[in-house]
């Protein structure tokens, strides 16, 4: 391993979390050069604030209620993730759109992953909006993030077929098995300094 300094990676949540602890158990087996350096839930009752605090990671309940405009929500979650010297922001099933706010604080350092394959399904209930057209293939995206919905530069994709006779659960379920794998395994290439944005696309050095 080099003697860079751990990347420092922001996580925000508002759910259960299981990619978030994907990343952590990568990172604590060595084979993601990184720190979880904080963990920022809209959401009081996320289960993803338990699993952070048992693997000791500071946590901050950071509630969207509070405030009317998303710009200043945005502004405020900017400058925790700044108090954290945060180089890479993950959206691990965050639900909330970003403004320009945030976009622009971390250009092509906000990386998001979708349950599907994107542009196919964007924004809530994915792996529904699969099943109703009638796929026969859907899966998972990881992309940077801009302001628009689930719209920006697509880093990597992982294709998982569609059964018969899936429901949203169990189609969920065999799609968060791939979210895992493709997750981390983009969140290494950033950390290993392979990745470069021209334009729309993603280039992945060898
Ligand atoms: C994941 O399936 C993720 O793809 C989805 O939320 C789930 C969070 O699960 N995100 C979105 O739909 C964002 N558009 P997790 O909390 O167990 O990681």
């Amino acid at each position: 391993m080099s003697g860079k300094a751990p990347c420092r990676i922001g996580v925000l949540v508002s759910g259960s979390g299981t990619n978030l602890q994907a990343i952590i158990d990568r990172i604590e087996s060595g084979e993601i050069h990184a720190e979880v350096a904080c963990v920022i839930s809209n959401k009081a009752d996320a289960y993803a604030l338990t699993r952070a605090a048992r693997h000791g990671i500071p946590v901050v309940v950071h509630e969207n209620h509070r405030f009317s405009k998303r710009q200043e929500y945005d502004a405020e979650t900017v400058a925790i993730l700044k108090s954290y010297n945060v180089d890479l922001v993950i959206l691990a099933g965050f639900m909330r759109i970003l403004t320009n706010v945030m976009v622009n604080a971390f250009p092509h350092a906000i990386m998001n992953i979708h349950p599907a394959l994107l542009p196919a399904f964007p924004g809530l209930h994915a792996q529904q909006q699969a099943l109703d057209y009638g796929v026969r293939y859907s899966g998972c995206t990881v992309h940077f993030v801009d302001t628009g919905t689930d719209t920006g530069p697509i880093i990597m994709q992982t294709v998982v077929p569609v059964e018969q006779d899936d429901t949203e659960e169990t189609l969920s379920a065999r799609i968060q098995k791939a979210e895992h794998q493709t997750f981390a395994a983009a969140i290494k290439l950033f950390v290993d300094g392979k990745i470069k944005v021209k334009g729309r696309k993603v280039l992945i050095s060898p």
